[in-house]
């Protein structure tokens, strides 16, 4: 069976050209530098970054935490919002790898008050440790895109204390999609940025940290610590580049599909859906009144081919991608109604 794929977006699976790109790619020992696909990917998405050197990891989670490996030492402390990723779900790995303490802001909605920060930047003092790295993510796992203006200010502080900050960019290019502005207009409030290859742009594997030369030279050492140097890297490289320059642009249709998903379910009695927050290609929703029970659900959508994961913390969340059409969008509208009733 063909099936509908709401889970999330790193169900995608890679476009028939970037499995052709994937078996014509030239490859070599990457270790050694000897891989002009990966060569040319790293290139490329320095350059789309708007920094000057980038390196390619297995994942989101070993990117972030290579990037608060590489900008911290041990024992110091990072800055980011209760709510994100890096906290909540990369299994407390700050603490095992870059050994840092995380200081959490109150997040409203994904984003953190610059004041917040400020209070929370430490002064030179015997009891404490010291700020070693603000996080922003941006798109937020949340569903909504942090304003400019916000990371504007953040930025303008960090810079003041001289703390750097790393983006959490799993989905940089949605963000800029929506904000309709280049990504390096995002890039620009931030010393380092992590981005996904592998989710809504398809690509199978892998993901980028993106930096000054400096922060890439020491960040790759440190990849190759974590047993993230990978041999001949290219044939996932290929891919990447594919989602890249091909990709991008397709975001904006997964954004609008999750609009129109969002619009229906609201119509629905007893599913409520903040429309305001559907920013990029997720809808939250809750289905509390309708009393029915979401792990019976996934099993009813999975009998008609849907697959779906159950409520989280009070909310379902669906997620479009590239392979769910607008014809699967009302199906799956559908079958919700079929089931409710
Ligand atoms: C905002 C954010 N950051 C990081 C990650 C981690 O990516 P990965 O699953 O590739 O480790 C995710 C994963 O969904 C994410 O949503």
């Amino acid at each position: 069976m063909n099936f509908i794929d709401l889970r999330s977006d790193t169900v995608t699976v890679p476009t028939q050209n970037m499995r052709d790109a994937m078996y014509n790619a030239s490859v070599g020992d990457d270790v050694y530098g000897d891989d002009p696909t990966m060569k040319e990917l790293e290139e490329y998405a320095a350059y789309i970054a708007g920094m000057e050197s980038s390196v390619f990891v297995p994942s989101g989670t070993f990117g972030n935490q290579l990037s608060l490996f590489t900008h911290c030492q041990r024992g110091s402390e990072v800055i980011l919002s209760d709510d994100c990723h890096i906290l909540m779900h990369e299994v407390g790995a700050s603490s095992v790898i870059a050994g840092v303490q995380l200081r959490s802001v109150k997040s409203r909605n994904g984003e953190m008050n610059p004041q917040d920060i400020l209070s929370k930047i430490r002064e030179d003092d015997i009891h404490f440790p010291k700020t070693g790295l603000i996080c922003i993510e941006n798109a937020h796992s949340n569903g909504r895109v942090i304003p400019l203006s916000n990371m504007e200010q953040i930025h303008a502080i960090a810079k003041d204390k001289g703390v750097p900050i790393h983006l959490d960019g799993a989905r940089l290019f949605n963000a800029a999609s929506y904000l309709k502005v280049d990504p390096k207009e995002i890039t620009k409030c931030c010393d380092s940025v992590m981005f996904c290859l592998s989710k809504g742009l398809c690509a199978p594997v892998g993901s980028m940290v993106c930096g000054s030369k400096e922060f890439i030279e020491k960040a790759r050492k440190k990849r190759k610590l974590m047993g993230g140097g990978l041999r001949q890297g290219g044939f996932l490289a290929a891919a990447g580049l594919v989602a890249l320059k091909e990709m991008i642009p397709n975001l904006e249709e997964d954004h609008k599909k999750a609009l129109l998903l969002g619009e229906e379910l609201a119509k629905i009695p007893g599913i409520k859906v903040n429309l305001d927050d559907i920013h990029i290609n997720m809808v939250f929703f809750d289905m509390s009144k309708t009393n029915y029970d979401t792990y019976k659900l996934v099993d009813e959508f999975y009998k008609r081919g849907i697959k779906i994961n159950p409520v989280e913390d009070g909310l379902m969340r669906f997620v479009t991608n590239f392979w769910v059409s607008y014809e699967g969008i009302h199906y799956v509208v559908n079958s919700m109604k079929d089931i409710l009733n």
